[in-house]
């Protein structure tokens, strides 16, 4: 047979770093490639102890369809965590979704025809690339410096993009310790892009995984607080906080925005699975959600404070930066221009350490001089060693580099 796929496949990705991944899985690899949040942090117990009740005792409930929008005393104790954060979405204005994943895939299909134009970062989130480009729209880059997007280069993008016959259709952020960089805005880049967006007449989709995850330093309001128009489309997920697994999110923004994606979804899945919405559900009534997030922190920043360390010590400084991020799961390094990540894995990997390359969360094609380092999975000591490993193979790369023979 010769399947004849629809043209949009045609532009869907599979994602480099899954393939990359892979290489990285082999034994005695300290891995700081995947990004994955430790199961270290997943309340099992709990939820093992209410999985079974509500199975047993809670079927019609559990086991059933439900509402598309998703569970209302679901809704609530997000719209209230909204609230508790400076940001008024009521119930009605939240869709539950299978976590942040489907919010993009949801909001990509809501507004992107082919060769419309979506504003995002240089780097971007891989799995929102890959859901931009599979509605076929034209990705445009703008740089991230070190509190946010570069704003004039934002202004710019968009009147380029408008000239060359594009309709830019929203600006995607992740404000708040981004994936991959680890990048968080100022206030005034917060108001910025909105002043922008307003003057633009942009939807914004704010993206938000790691917001509760913030380890020092003050909370920066999230842009959809600072929104008085209803212009800011926010995407939140439970994989970080509960359990990546249950795959819950929400999706809230604009009533009508709200609407159109729920009518979205329907044809999509029907509803995000009862049982885990049960199951977040008890999690709000009766577990100590506080103190569960403070642990979670607590156990991130001891990891982040060892890569950070352990860079210091380890990684040569000539021409090398990275990153302090102040939450979230990852930092990132730059690299001189001629050093390449991806031709520099093979010496990482047969020292028995692992990295993500940078080019692929670059929708310019560029970013082969970075790498994202996660600090979520690894023990304190694997940090320790592992970027010691890593020191070594970027010393040894550069030598390579200087040397005439590979010249
Ligand atoms: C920025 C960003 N958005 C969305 C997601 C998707 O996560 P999930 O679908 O588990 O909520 C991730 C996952 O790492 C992410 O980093």
């Amino acid at each position: 047979m010769n399947p004849k796929f629809a043209e949009r496949t045609k532009a869907a990705r599979r994602s480099v770093i899954r393939e990359l991944l892979k290489l990285t899985e082999q034994p005695h690899i300290i891995s700081f490639a995947g990004g994955l949040p430790d199961p270290a942090t997943f309340p099992r117990e709990f939820l093992a102890k209410v999985a079974a009740d509500e199975i047993l005792n809670n079927p019609g409930k559990t086991l059933q369809y439900t509402t598309t929008e998703g569970k209302l005393p679901l809704r609530e104790p997000l719209s209230r965590w909204f609230a508790e954060d400076g940001m008024n979405f009521p119930p009605d204005q939240i869709v539950v979704t299978s976590a942040s994943q489907q919010g993009l895939d949801l909001i990509a299909k809501a507004f992107l025809d082919p060769g419309d134009a979506v504003l995002v970062g240089l780097p971007t989130y891989i799995g929102a690339i890959q859901a931009f480009q599979a509605m076929q729209a034209k990705l445009v880059g703008v740089p991230l410096e070190d509190d946010g997007m570069d704003l004039d280069a934002l202004s710019a993008a968009i009147a380029t993009t408008r000239r060359e016959g594009h309709t830019p259709k929203f600006i995607y952020v992740v404000p708040d310790f981004q994936n991959p960089s680890g990048i968080t805005w100022s206030e005034d880049k917060r108001r910025g892009l909105l002043e922008i967006a307003s003057r633009e007449d942009l939807v914004v989709v704010e993206d938000m995984p790691y917001r509760k995850l913030r380890f020092v330093g003050r909370s920066v309001p999230a842009v959809a607080s600072l929104d008085t128009e209803g212009r800011v489309v926010v995407l939140f997920t439970l994989s970080k906080t509960l359990a990546a697994g249950l795959r819950l999110g929400a999706l809230a923004g604009p009533k009508e925005i709200v609407e159109k994606i729920v009518t979205l979804k329907q044809a999509t899945d029907l509803c995000t699975s009862s049982l885990t919405q049960r199951l977040a559900v008890r999690f709000f009534q009766e577990y100590d959600v506080p103190g569960h997030i403070r642990m979670i922190c607590n156990h991130y920043r001891a990891k982040r404070d060892a890569m950070l360390d352990a860079l210091d010590r380890h990684m040569p400084k000539e021409g090398i930066s990275w990153t302090k991020p102040e939450g979230g799961l990852f930092l990132w390094v730059r690299f001189p221009e001629h050093l390449d990540t991806e031709q520099m894995l093979p010496r990482a990997i047969e020292h028995k350490v692992a990295y993500v390359i940078g080019a692929p969360f670059f929708v310019n094609g560029r970013g082969h001089n970075t790498m994202r380092l996660s600090f979520s999975s690894a023990t304190v000591d694997q940090i320790e060693e592992g970027i010691h490993r890593l020191g070594l193979v970027v010393a040894e790369e550069l030598a390579s580099l200087r040397s005439p023979q590979r010249a």
